[in-house]
């Protein structure tokens, strides 16, 4: 994963890289022997990763102190992605999948962009809490 998204949080960060490897396969499925078969398990997987990430990153955020209108959008935001994903997968489930390449794209912008307008934004509010939990730790 490439640095420019780390975000100081080592869970979220894990599940992040987590996220971007099931991309990797998820965009490898287009040169598997059944590739909409293998999409469709990628895209359920994706779906479940994407459910728990956005709940600890949720979690996070309540601790976090941000100012409620950053929080309420970037909450929106992830219900979004999961019903646009949960769409895709429903289409394809009841064979009307869109073409791979294009649920491809979809996923990835749904993943990508959300971390470039929304999680990137987290990144000064954790260093402010990391850098406070510091300061408590060398107090005590
Ligand atoms: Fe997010
Ligand atoms: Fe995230």
């Amino acid at each position: 994963m490439n640095e420019l998204f780390f975000l100081g949080d080592p869970e979220l960060d894990a599940q992040h890289a987590d996220l971007f490897a099931l991309m990797a396969r998820l965009a490898a499925s287009e040169h598997s022997p059944s590739p909409e078969e293998s999409a469709g398990f990628v895209l359920g997987q994706l779906g479940e990763l994407l459910f728990q990430h956005f709940k600890s990153e949720e979690l996070l955020m309540a601790d976090l102190a941000l100012p409620a209108t950053i929080f309420s959008r970037h909450a929106e935001a992830h219900m979004g992605i999961l019903e646009e994903l949960a769409h895709i997968h429903w289409e394809a489930m009841m064979g009307q999948a869109k073409p791979l390449l294009d649920i491809i794209a979809i996923a990835r912008r749904c993943v990508e962009q959300h971390l470039v307008e929304f999680d990137l934004m987290l990144k000064p509010y954790i260093a402010r809490a990391a850098a406070k939990q510091g300061t408590i730790l060398t107090q005590t």
